[in-house]
């Protein structure tokens, strides 16, 4: 064999979506009746990633910068040529989006569903190891650097960007949140909550005051808080004291849910041993009976929780875990602060 006669080069260009799920671009050429990857061959002397990059912006308006390579292929074709064609992950910069040349349409697809598109095995293939490179760290919105300079000084501020990033990037639900709380003795325990406020006064979620995290912490009234938001490779830490919130903020809040939450609430203490499912339902039934076209009163065993906190830090993920840490603490009435190692 002497090598390839016809070298071509392209790239499975992709975005990610609200819902944070991934599409990858597909385009049609009427002429052959298919949908491939953007790709083409290769003019004299140019480089493969030269083409990739210009093949990819004639067939579909868009310049992109080239990611991770995905996959370098060699076939014979129909004709007995050898060929080769190699593939690259590509990340849209600018352009408009707009098929030309011989490309009559161009989607974005869901991997599986452009999977099913495709009319060559090769790209098939390729859309595989692209699905593998994605799990892996080619993700820039994993890979993006954290340095000092990034976050707000105030880290109620940077909680607040990283948040809203989080929302803006799919995460389902950025306020969902791990809630650790201790005995006296020091024996700890945890679960998921909600996050329903945040601001300068502190971090809110609400819950039975009865239940084990209540009794925690009615007696040690220090909390630690975890968020991971996974598509962003993000996770925050936030601890401090704890108190109740005002009784009015309560009722407020419990005023706002759907009835049938606030009959869980009023019918359900927290953690303790329930006799069966049946008992909870008929209790539910029974306060809805005797709440019967009234409002649903906040129980006084149900309410807010406030974490002040006394200490951030903010964690993003990097490519051989040698990831980001920055910790804000408290000093002299502002913050500090400090990188820590990963
Ligand atoms: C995503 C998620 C959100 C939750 N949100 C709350 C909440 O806001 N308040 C609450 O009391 N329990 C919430 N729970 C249930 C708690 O995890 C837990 O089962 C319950 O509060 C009893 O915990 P405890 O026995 O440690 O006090 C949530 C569970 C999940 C999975």
């Amino acid at each position: 064999m002497t090598g390839p006669e016809v070298r071509a080069a392209g790239g499975v260009v992709w975005r990610r979506t609200a819902g944070a799920g991934l599409e990858v671009l597909v385009v049609h050429r009427p002429e052959y009746g298919d949908w491939t990857f953007p790709k083409g061959k290769a003019e004299p002397g140019e480089s493969d990633e030269a083409c990739a990059r210009r093949e990819t912006e004639e067939e579909t308006g868009l310049a992109c910068e080239l990611g991770p390579e995905l996959a370098a292929v060699s076939y014979t074709d129909g004709h007995g040529r050898e060929k080769g064609v190699r593939y690259w992950a590509m990340r849209p910069v600018s352009g408009r989006f707009e098929p030309h040349g011989e490309v009559d349409e161009v989607r974005w697809l869901p991997p599986a569903e452009a999977r099913a598109t495709l009319s060559y095995e090769t790209d098939r293939t390729v859309l595989g190891s692209f699905a593998a490179a994605q799990a892996e760290s080619a993700d820039p919105l994993h890979a993006r650097p954290l340095l000092e300079g990034d976050l707000d000084p105030d880290p109620l501020r940077a909680f607040a960007a990283w948040y809203a990033d989080a929302a803006a990037n799919g995460v389902r639900m950025p306020e969902a949140v791990a809630v650790a709380t201790a005995t006296p003795a020091g024996a700890p325990s945890a679960r998921m909550a909600l996050l329903k406020e945040f601001d300068e006064r502190g971090f809110v979620f609400f819950t039975g005051y009865g239940s084990r995290k209540g009794r925690e912490l009615e007696t040690n009234p220090r909390a630690a808080l975890l968020f991971y938001w996974e598509p962003l490779g993000r996770q925050v830490r936030i601890e401090g004291q704890v108190s109740r919130v005002a009784r009015e903020e309560s009722a407020e809040y419990f005023a706002s849910r759907p009835r049938g939450s606030q009959l869980s609430a009023s019918a359900s203490r927290q953690s303790e041993v329930a006799a069966s499912r049946e008992a909870l339902e008929a209790r539910v039934a029974e306060l809805a009976a005797e709440h019967d076209g009234r409002e649903v009163p906040r129980p006084e065993h149900w309410g807010g929780y406030r974490l002040v906190p006394e200490e951030y830090e903010f964690w993003q993920h990097r490519d051989d875990r040698l990831h980001d840490r920055l910790r804000y603490r408290r000093a002299d009435g502002g913050w500090i602060v400090e990188r820590l190692q990963p």
